[in-house]
């Protein structure tokens, strides 16, 4: 692990993941244990980008979404398959982008102040492993900028992390 920076990335948003991926390659190098690489891509989200209220990770364990690392606050444990934004990446494999979380049918409100969300899966050699969930206060905060960034970022933690025993 290189060391971690401590200040926030400003510039164009591409140019903004382009620095976070870097630093995110540098967080995992010589690192392979899956929690300690996700609550740090957590932490390095949530402390470099703008506008967040919570960051983290779900893990498909058992045929259900349980948390794991992130940063905001207390968030619900589980969450099915199907429902919610989390479970409806699940469920398509696909990234979720979802400008207003009210309009969304069946959003589970961990946080009041969640306003918009993205959700993209951990995809290894097909099968999706879980979700990297980042929400904000801020309605249409996400475009598809972030999601790409963000999708780089979940498969730098797929590919940097073991995954053995899980799902
Ligand atoms: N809003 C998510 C639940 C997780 S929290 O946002 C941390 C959903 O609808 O799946």
């Amino acid at each position: 692990m290189t060391a971690f920076h401590g200040s926030r990335t400003e510039g164009p948003k591409t140019a903004v993941y382009e620095e976070l991926a870097r630093q995110a390659r540098g967080l995992f190098e010589g690192e392979r244990d899956l929690i300690a690489n996700a609550a740090n891509l957590s932490a390095l989200i949530a402390f470099h980008l703008p506008q967040l209220n919570w960051a983290g990770v779900y893990f498909l364990k058992g045929g259900e979404l349980v948390l794991g690392p992130f940063q905001g606050k207390p968030a619900c444990v589980r969450i099915a398959v199907g429902k919610g934004v989390c479970g409806t990446s699940v469920a398509t494999g696909r990234s979720v982008l979802v400008p207003d979380v009210h309009a969304f049918p069946g959003h589970i409100a961990c946080d009041d102040a969640s306003n918009a969300e993205l959700v993209v899966p951990l995809v290894r050699d097909g099968a999706v492993l879980g979700v990297l969930d980042l929400d904000s206060p801020v309605k249409g905060r996400f475009d598809l900028d972030d999601q790409r960034g963000v999708e780089g970022l979940a498969a730098l933690l797929v590919n940097s992390s073991d995954w053995d025993g899980r799902s």
